[in-house]
């Protein structure tokens, strides 16, 4: 996926527009300083390294970002609905955790987390399409995270805290002792964990299956659930060939020839292997 340099700056809009209807005074400009300051890195800052995982593409972090805070607030009204207990948290909490918690993928004060790869092969044949900046020391997301809204005396309530700090749910070891604490004072006393956890977990399945049912995948997903598609492709493929073996013996490109199969016809040949293979056909 790609984004254009006009949606980019719309994302990076709905983002500014979302923290200044949200927060309030200090913690509001403080946090409004921080954005301000990583502008030129974070709109271009990808939500993960690899094509099949999600967002790997420039714009990706703002987008993923926006796309959890889109989800918590809906989970929000069902958790209302289905009788959870949100009493001890708002709307202002969710999005302070939504907006931050992969804050650590934009890097430190100086150097973004990830960096383009510059391996051709590795990103297309491996999807790698970022690696990693190797001056930042090692530190998880969500601890670099944490560090960051320090920089720019950001201040978080407890709840908030624990949500942020939980949103990984169990994919990150270090979180077992917080939702498998033996012993009753060790239950989380808050949702805002589990909603958290919720909402960046659908999101990003949701970004993930917006690569998987496109036409980048590798894997034809679509095809998996739907055979007719198989098999409509496999003949275009077929006719597409047959094409392409008429127009090798002909000197002009014949009139049943598809606009799709010249192209792929002038991608896989050009000009001086197609007349190359003219030669020894005759
Ligand atoms: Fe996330």
């Amino acid at each position: 996926m790609k984004l254009t340099p006009e949606q980019l700056q719309d994302k990076w809009n709905e983002v500014i527009e979302l923290i200044t209807d949200t927060f309030d005074g200090e913690r509001k400009d403080n946090i409004l300083k921080m954005y301000e300051f990583f502008k030129d890195r974070m709109m271009f800052t990808p939500a993960s390294g690899v094509v099949y995982y999600h967002n790997a593409f420039p714009g990706g972090y703002v987008c993923h970002i926006l796309n959890v805070t889109k989800f918590a607030l809906r989970l929000y009204e069902l958790y209302e609905e289905l009788g959870l207990h949100t009493s001890e948290y708002n709307k202002e909490n969710i999005i302070f955790c939504t907006l931050h918690h992969d804050l650590g993928k934009v890097g430190n004060l100086e150097y973004d987390y990830y960096i383009p790869n510059e391996s051709e092969w590795h990103r297309i044949n491996q999807g790698k399409m970022y690696g990693y900046d190797e001056n930042l020391h090692y530190m998880t997301v969500t601890d670099r995270s944490v560090w960051l809204l320090s920089q720019f005396d950001i201040k978080m309530s407890e709840i908030e805290y624990l949500a942020l700090r939980l949103t990984d749910g169990m994919y990150e070891e270090a979180n077992k002792g917080y939702f498998m604490g033996y012993g009753e004072n060790k239950n989380l006393k808050t949702n805002l964990p589990y909603l958290l956890h919720n909402a960046d977990s659908l999101a990003t399945r949701w970004e993930k299956e917006q690569y998987m049912f496109s036409s980048d995948s590798d894997i034809k997903y679509e095809e998996i659930f739907n055979t007719e598609l198989k098999v409509e492709r496999e003949r275009e493929e077929a006719e597409a060939v047959e094409n392409m073996k008429q127009a090798l013996v002909k000197d002009e490109t014949p009139d049943i020839l598809s606009e799709k199969s010249k192209d792929l016809f002038n991608e896989l040949f050009g000009d001086m292997i197609r007349e190359l293979l003219k030669q020894m056909m005759k």
